[in-house]
């Protein structure tokens, strides 16, 4: 049996055209070109969204490809929260297994002690970065416990478990099961010839061991029906792919214990004290505690989804759809798949020294410039490279002299010296030709008015990057508007001039509000400040007060006059060449110390 690779660093991504925005020439109205957003078509009663990470391994300390699960996952709650819905967000750590135990082992500590101490510098992490989930569980909880023992015991009463042998490939680093074809050779740092996972490089070991088996191979086929019924299931559609190329072949029944002598750091099989449950499946079901299984899972099992790395797929897109079968629940609506970060063009790795550390990056460039490099590079359809200079270029350019640069200068007192939001004329900027705006600035009308729908595509395909783009090509665009007209030229004592002053401000104010509105979920704070400063209030930030430029439709607009925030600091501040000197593996900074 072969399986196709993940691991190749390549993109793999489906065309995915979106409908452009059409071109409003001067005389078309717009409202004929408005499109409905499927938001606002929902937004009359509550609706529930789930969304979870996986749970991380507490055998060594967060690095930037966790923070990375994190910040797509809270990206999307927080887009969901904006667009009405009631969202659970659920992140924690995974903290049985093998590969902890020996990990608590080697650090001479007590296991929990252990885990408790590297689960909360995940939690500092993550609160450090804004990461805003509703829940944090860790699986060395009772309630998990009593989740995963009843989880179990349905799939045991339902003759889906049964007692056998288990003889194979075991990787403790992926804590997984391997079929021979899955296993290629290699050497080791002795030049010992060793076995490894063809997938994740780990060393793989020889098992045999009495164990539990779980009954996989019945569900190959509603697997399939499952996935080729609901072909946005697993996205992008790359991964979508995979899974169904690896349900071609068979379909070996799992291993889903290990004999307590080899594994005592796990939940005991309930009824069996001589045999732990398999990790994986112990970890798998705290998406089913947080949402209050067994008792009362229906409200959010009914509308999970899940975040998870490429190298974590099998695990999520056969195994666990399977259980669920089995113990007779609705599958997660999506799984959202992301590529792996590599670091100076290597997988980052302990023994290289090149993990990059997330806290530390979050603190040379914000919470927000971290979150938004990693949205805004990160690809998920195939691998993206870290560097320090790439972020300080990228923040530089978008954040610090498009965004920033843009409110800088329509809130510049100079321009704007009652600090209010200007009024819009329409005799200066009419729906028919005739004002002072140009074919270019009613293209730029369209673009915008478009982009909560472009955005909303992107978020729903896990195309953050995309979405990004769309907003940095808009900002750019009202850039242009405002240079093209250099608003600082005009005359302030005639009454014309000032109106059609007054009128590029505000339409540049009601540019920056839809963007700043839309990168909400990307950059909370940064978009606090620039909507604060706008004079937007809290409750006019949702998805649904978007509302685009209503005087020009010769609706009323609420901010019109109103005075700006009084916070005029700048938005992000300039990174600098001192930004980038941290990246260096450990030996060449030892090496750089000596000297
Ligand atoms: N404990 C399991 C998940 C159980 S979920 C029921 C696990 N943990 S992990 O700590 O190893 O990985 C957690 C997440 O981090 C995964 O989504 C994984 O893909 C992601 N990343 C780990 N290294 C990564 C990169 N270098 N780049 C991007 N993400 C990567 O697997």
């Amino acid at each position: 049996m072969r399986f196709p690779s993940l691991f190749v660093t390549r993109s793999c991504e489906a065309v995915h055209r979106l409908r452009q925005s059409s071109f409003l020439s001067p005389g078309s109205a717009l409202s004929r070109h408005q499109r409905v957003s499927v938001s606002s078509l929902l937004c009359t009663e509550e609706r529930s969204y789930y969304i979870t990470t996986p749970i991380f391994y507490v055998n060594a300390s967060p690095h930037l490809g966790h923070l990375y699960s994190a910040v797509i996952a809270d990206c999307l709650h927080r887009y969901k929260l904006l667009q009405g819905f009631n969202s659970k967000f659920a992140t924690g750590t995974d903290e049985h297994g093998l590969k902890i135990q020996q990990a608590a082992e080697a650090a001479g500590k007590d296991p929990l002690a252990f885990c408790t101490d590297v689960s909360e510098r995940f939690k500092h992490l993550f609160s450090s970065c804004d990461i805003s989930h509703t829940d944090y569980i860790r699986t060395t909880e009772p309630r998990h416990r009593r989740a995963v023992e009843h989880f179990w015991s349905v799939l045991w009463d339902k003759g889906l478990i049964y007692k056998g042998h288990y003889e194979g490939w075991y990787s403790t680093q992926d804590e997984s099961f391997l079929t021979p074809s899955q296993v290629g050779d290699a050497v080791d740092s002795s030049g010992k010839e060793i076995k490894v996972s063809l997938e994740s490089g780990h060393k793989v070991e020889w098992m045999t061991e009495e164990n539990y088996m779980f009954r996989l191979s019945a569900f190959r086929s509603q697997l399939l029906d499952w996935l080729r019924g609901n072909p946005r299931a697993v996205q992008p559609e790359c991964f979508h792919q995979f899974v169904l190329q690896w349900l071609q072949h068979d379909l070996p029944d799992l291993s889903v214990s290990r004999q307590r002598s080899r594994l005592q750091w796990g939940i005991p099989v309930p009824g069996d004290p001589e045999q732990t449950i398999y990790v994986w499946l112990d970890a798998l079901v705290n998406y089913l505690t947080v949402a209050g299984y067994p008792e009362k899972h229906n409200q959010w099992w009914n509308v999970v989804h899940h975040v998870v790395g490429k190298d974590i797929l099998r695990f999520h897109a056969i195994y666990w759809p399977a259980f669920l079968l089995g113990a007779g629940l609705p599958l997660p609506q999506t799984i959202y798949v992301h590529s792996h970060w590599t670091a100076e063009g290597k997988k980052m790795s302990k023994s290289l020294g090149n993990v990059v550390d997330p806290l530390q990056r979050s603190q040379m460039f914000t919470t927000d410039g971290i979150r938004y490099f990693l949205l805004r590079q990160g690809v998920p359809d195939s691998d993206c490279d870290y560097t320090d200079r790439k972020v300080v270029k990228v923040l530089n350019a978008e954040l610090v002299d498009s965004l920033g640069g843009l409110l800088n200068r329509c809130t510049a007192p100079g321009l704007n010296p009652a600090q209010v939001y200007p009024s819009f004329c329409p005799q200066s900027f009419p729906r028919e030709q005739g004002g002072r705006a140009v074919v270019e600035d009613y293209c730029m009308l369209a673009a915008v008015k478009d982009l909560p729908a472009v955005v909303e595509q992107h978020y729903e395909s896990l195309h953050v990057y995309k979405a990004l783009e769309a907003i940095a090509t808009c900002v750019r665009q009202t850039n242009r508007f405002v240079q093209r007209h250099a608003p600082w030229k005009l005359d302030k004592r005639d009454i014309k001039d000032q109106r059609w002053l007054d009128t590029i401000i505000h339409v540049s104010f009601e540019c920056l509000r839809i963007y700043g509105t839309l990168l909400q979920p990307i950059v909370p704070e940064l978009s606090n400040k620039l909507l604060s400063r706008l004079g937007v209030q809290p409750g006019e930030r949702s998805w649904a007060a978007l509302n685009f430029l209503p005087s020009y439709r010769g609706m009323e607009c609420p901010f019109e006059g109103r005075a700006l925030g009084p916070d005029s600091g700048v938005l992000f501040s300039r990174l600098g060449s001192q930004n980038v000197d941290q990246q260096k593996p450990n030996k060449a900074k030892k090496a750089a110390k000596k000297k």
